[in-house]
């Protein structure tokens, strides 16, 4: 939530903020801005807009932006609505700092109400705009360098920041800060330039060698001098350079028009690469160092806590299914932002897993620090490699799907499953709770999953029609049953996030305990109805709704005969065994939604009130 941009170095910034905001657009996109110190006369100009990157973009057209030093923002709102004014930049009271921020400033009020006895007004409704003011009242008030005026004010914060300023009386400088909102400060060549950014995605392509600061940090970047980072107590901190390689290609859309799409179609690929060098089919073996390396801990678990928020959460339902088949040992499935605040047991023999795309989810965060300090084993599934939650992990396994833009997660959600799926397996022969044949079985059919997967994609222009036909619907059921009940779910939350259509997903046999009242001849209920456990129980189902007049479409078996007698539209799926059928049945459902939004003329990779990055709670 929120994305940050900043530069100092010897190239124009401009062109480098801008083009780094547009990687960092699905991180919010209500307002945007940037301030740059101008080479001509160290003025401080800051530019605002209200709308996208390229409303801000196009507003700057026609302006000198020279200045080899600045930053920029743009804004997914939490204090006072998207405008103009709330947009970061803020100055301070004199015009002198400038800050963009990301994260929420929990005691704003009473610093607020502090510094105004001091004589500080307030432009805007923003938190954002306290903290500013804050660092420039300790500035005047002990004669602090910003760096060390930063760090005072930063003692007196309680919430959640990552902040970049600079102080136009010293536009040699940049400072920045985090604390569990992230920070990556990219080191160019000889520490001529540096870059600073919410993720990597704006770095790469300058430099490979980057460096995440930890809570409660604060550095200094200036030019041709090598990075400082002191903690709030003003001690140095030991730098730890990381390398990291990002394919610059995958960050477009690649002729797609939507990076919704180009990820939805990438899975198969996607697929692949979470599996290399894991699953060794012809050997039947599969190979996860995060077991080998905790082995004894992962067999003797009691129990397995799983915490993890929305898609996320969706496959954490699947996992569960997998470690409780294979694995014989009982799993929680937890909504993060539940678990952290209801003092959970969790037991030393416990090992909690966080599932995470991005991994910053503020609250999946916390709950995985929680659980590190009751001294579980804390593992983590992410693909942001280098993330919060993989820092904080003790062990864990990458999904390696690439970079995912769309706000709505697709690839990522298959990687997840596929990753519980293997590491499922990995664990249960370690603990020689599964059969060779049922191993052997699954392990070939895991290798075959993204030529599989490819069948589906081809039937995206027939979805596509499909999809005409249900712009209309203002509700949506969803309903599965076994290993499909968690795609259900993942299918109306999909819809819902991206068309604004109202949808729920609920395993088939609830849906006489309470929905089918909704049903009617203008309800569309997808049913997600592949050829395995509970079959013939969920043909009950689409029957009880036929019986009502309700609108059936059904993702069904390649050659299913039952279900095409009664579903209005089939969506086939090629065969496979029950417990990979979520990684073929959701790649309808992606589709279905994603035609629905585009249908209706939505921005699907950037959809209303929604950011990629929940980094606050
Ligand atoms: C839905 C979606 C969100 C995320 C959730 C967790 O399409 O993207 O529900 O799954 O915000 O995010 P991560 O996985 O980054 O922790």
């Amino acid at each position: 939530m929120c994305g940050i941009v900043g530069y100092i170095g010897f190239r124009d910034a401009y062109p480098i903020l801008i083009n780094g905001l547009k990687r960092l657009e699905y991180r919010g996109y209500d307002s945007a801005g940037v301030a740059l110190i101008s080479d001509n006369d160290e003025h401080l100009n800051i530019y605002k807009e209200k709308g996208k990157v390229a409303v801000l973009e196009n507003s700057l057209a026609d302006k000198d932006l020279s200045g080899t030093i600045g930053m920029a923002h743009t804004r997914w709102a939490t204090h006072g609505e998207p405008s103009s004014i709330n947009a970061h930049p803020h100055l301070s009271q004199s015009g002198r700092l400038a800050i963009v921020h990301n994260g929420i400033i929990e005691n704003y009020a009473s610093l607020k109400k502090y510094l105004a006895g001091k004589g500080f007004t307030f432009k805007s409704c923003t938190d954002t705009e306290v903290l500013v003011q804050l660092i420039e009242y300790m500035q005047q008030t002990y004669n602090l360098c910003v760096a060390q005026a930063t760090r005072y004010a930063l003692r007196k914060v309680v919430g959640a920041y990552a902040i970049v300023v600079m102080d136009k009386e010293h536009p040699d400088e940049l400072v920045a800060a985090r604390k569990s909102s992230p920070l990556v400060v990219g080191i160019g060549e000889d520490n001529k330039e540096f870059l600073i950014a919410s993720d990597a995605l704006p770095i790469a392509g300058y430099t490979h060698n980057m460096v995440y600061l930890n809570d409660e940090e604060v550095v200094l970047l200036r030019r041709n001098q090598p990075m400082s980072v002191k903690n709030l107590k003003n001690e140095d901190v030991n730098i730890d350079v990381k390398q990291v390689d990002i394919d610059i290609d995958k960050l477009e859309k690649g002729g797609y028009d939507h990076y919704m799409l180009k990820e939805i179609f990438e899975q198969p690929k996607a697929i692949s690469d979470c599996m290399r060098g894991r699953l060794l089919q012809k050997k039947h073996q599969i190979v996860l160092s995060a077991i080998n390396l905790h082995r004894e801990q992962l067999i003797n678990a009691k129990r397995f806590i799983i915490i993890a928020c929305g898609t996320s959460w969706h496959a954490g339902l699947i996992g569960k299914q997998y470690i409780e088949n294979y694995c014989d040992v009982p799993v929680a499935v937890e909504y993060a932002s539940e678990f952290r605040y209801r003092n959970p047991v969790i037991m030393p023999d416990d090992v909690v897993i966080a599932i995470s795309q991005s991994g910053e989810t503020a609250d999946t965060l916390a709950a995985f620090q929680l659980a590190k300090a009751h001294h579980a084993l804390c593992f983590g599934i992410v693909n942001a490699v280098g993330s919060s939650v993989a820092r904080e992990s003790d062990t864990g396994i990458y999904t390696h799907v690439g970079p995912e833009i769309g706000v709505a997660s697709t690839k990522a959600f298959t990687g997840q499953v596929m990753v519980l799926a293997l590491f499922s397996l990995a664990l249960a022969k370690a603990k020689g709770t599964i059969g060779q044949k049922d191993y052997e079985e699954i392990i070939d059919e895991l290798s075959i999953i993204p030529e599989k997967i490819k069948v589906v994609l081809q039937q995206n222009d027939r979805i596509k029609e499909i999809a005409k036909t249900y712009t209309y619907a203002r509700n949506f059921l969803y309903m599965g049953r076994g290993y499909n009940y968690p795609v259900a779910m993942e299918g109306a939350l999909k819809l819902k996030e991206i068309s604004y259509i109202h949808a729920e997903g609920y395993p088939a046999a609830e849906m006489k305990h309470g929905p089918i009242a909704l049903v009617d001849a203008e309800m569309p209920v997808v049913f997600v109805a592949t050829h395995h456990q509970l079959y013939t129980k969920i043909i009950s189902n689409i029957e009880e709704v036929k019986a009502r007049n309700g609108r059936v479409l059904a993702v069904v078996t390649q050659g299913d005969t039952s279900v095409r007698k009664l579903a209005e539209h089939i969506i086939e799926v090629p065969p496979t065994i029950a417990p990979l059928a979520p990684l073929l049945s959701v790649i309808p459902l992606q589709l279905l939604a994603y035609h629905v939004a585009v249908e209706k003329g939505l921005n699907v990779d950037q959809p209303r009130n929604l950011a990629k990055s929940v980094t606050v709670e």
